[in-house]
């Protein structure tokens, strides 16, 4: 069997979809890389907003057009799969497997059943399951919980990736030796709201760290770098800041959800945290970590929001001075508290609220980038960028960054960067020493040498 699989939606995503394929070749498939060399088309999906929504439904109108042309078996995983509104498309646009994000290891049966297989619970094995370690990648995700025990009134994660389960210490860490034997240099811990790991339900778990423990614990493999995403600001403690301040291999960077600037905005959101709040958790984490990359996600024109709430939003932009931030027009999702008991506002004044916050969220890109040209940041390169010629990366505070290929580093790998000029998007540099001179020749970094400490490398 020939599988192609596509992905949307984000990087818990992206780690299933690793999953999957990993099962997919321990039955016998082999991988391909576009829809018309595949027999078999699985497509990962989200149902965050309706955008994703809609690319999948085009999608899965054109792998019918196909499939009414030769024999081609379609499947559809993730998070829409396990809707209605998703099991509705899947019936219109003939899918003959399904599998919700709890459902993953039924692949295997999948493949047996001849006909139709739909999978929808949430099966404990899942949680237990150890992928192999991605190969010749630098970079890999760790799941450490699934679900999600919040209600956001406008999110669906809930529904659609049930409860909260966190993955026992001993996998996370017999997953992370995997990948490290593989030679993977960073590792991002996954979780729809990680600060929260090992309390499940509300009840923590016997024989479970805390997120901020499990961080040192991990800290102590030998990994360079550790990231994580994301974090929900309820469950967000002061010491998972100090645990970041005292363990070298975590990097400075937290992206923390705001959502919005306005507590009103918050309450009608269930978000359980106020403005003030929030802004509590920023000071903590400067505190502990004056360098710290900050990032976000907001939504704008959530029902009801007034100019008076965006204007806190903006002005809470102002006050954190993101480096970052994602940005997301409200999308009214069936299914989901918001949907279904408030009004939405007009397209064009949520759109015209968009283009303001992009306008701030690009000033303080353009500053924060700017502090770091002069500076020297560890990359980790993955390979070519889209110019011919360069190398692309990204520094330990997620910045997306560029280099020339030169010198023989044409591939991955972990470099000292002095920064040149920046953007608000890119930051643009040159591979040097670890004098900040550059290179004749050029040295891969040793794993042990994670902590630099020196403020010549490690700005
Ligand atoms: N509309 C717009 N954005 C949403 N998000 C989640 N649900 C919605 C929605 N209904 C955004 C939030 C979340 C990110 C993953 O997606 O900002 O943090
Ligand atoms: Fe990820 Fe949420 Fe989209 Fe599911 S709905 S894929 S959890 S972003």
């Amino acid at each position: 069997m020939k599988a192609h699989m596509i992905t949307y939606g984000c990087q818990m995503n992206e780690y299933d979809t690793h999953l999957v394929q990993s099962q997919l070749v321990s039955f016998g498939a082999d991988l391909v890389e576009s829809i018309d060399e595949a027999d078999f088309v699985l497509v990962n999906t989200c149902a965050v907003r309706g955008k994703p929504v809609d690319k999948v439904r085009s999608l899965l109108g054109q792998l019918r057009k196909v499939k009414s042309q030769r024999p081609l078996v379609v499947g559809m995983m993730g998070c829409l799969a396990q809707l209605e509104e998703g099991q509705q498309m899947a019936r219109k646009f003939e899918v003959d497997v399904l599998l919700g994000p709890g459902s993953l290891l039924d692949i295997g049966a999948a493949l047996e059943s001849n006909g139709r297989f739909w999978g929808l619970q949430f099966k404990d094995e899942l949680h237990e399951h150890i992928p192999p370690s991605p190969q010749g990648k630098l970079q890999a995700h760790l799941t450490i919980m699934r679900g999600c025990d919040h209600h956001c009134t406008y999110c669906i994660v809930p529904t659609t990736r049930g409860p909260q389960v966190s993955r026992s210490p001993d996998d996370i860490l017999r997953e992370l030796d995997l990948q490290l034997a593989a030679g993977v240099q960073e590792v991002t811990l996954l979780g729809q709201n990680v600060n929260a790991y090992g309390v499940d339900g509300g009840a923590r778990l016997a024989g479970y760290p805390s997120f901020a423990d499990l961080l040192r614990l991990v800290g102590k493999s030998g990994v360079r770098r550790i990231k994580f995403t994301t974090s929900h600001p309820m469950n967000f403690t002061e010491d998972v800041a100090a645990a970041m301040a005292e363990t070298p291999a975590v990097c400075d960077f937290v992206h923390l959800p705001v959502q919005s600037g306005s507590s009103r905005v918050l309450r009608r959101m269930a978000r359980e945290y106020s403005r003030e709040t929030y802004l509590g958790h920023i000071a903590a984490i400067k505190k502990h970590l004056p360098s710290v990359v900050l990032a976000t996600d907001i939504i704008v024109g959530f029902p009801g929001e007034t100019e008076e709430d965006f204007q806190e939003t903006l002005s809470l932009y102002d006050e954190v001075g993101y480096d970052s931030a994602y940005m997301f027009i409200y999308s009214p999702r069936p299914g989901t508290p918001s949907y279904k008991h408030f009004a939405d506002l007009p397209r064009e004044l949520k759109t015209e609220r968009l283009q303001r916050l992009i306008v701030k969220q690009k000033e303080w890109s353009k500053l924060r980038n700017a502090t770091k040209v002069g500076t020297v940041q560890e990359v980790l390169l993955r390979g070519d960028a889209h110019s011919e010629g360069f190398l692309e990366g990204h520094t330990r505070g997620n910045h997306p960054t560029v280099v020339p290929k030169a010198f023989g580093a044409d591939g991955a790998g972990v470099y000292p960067v002095l920064i040149g000029h920046s953007t608000p998007h890119m930051l643009y540099g040159q591979i040097v020493g670890a004098d900040g001179q550059p290179l004749p020749e050029i040295p891969q970094l040793e794993p042990q040498a994670a902590a630099l400490s020196s403020p010549l490398q490690m700005a």
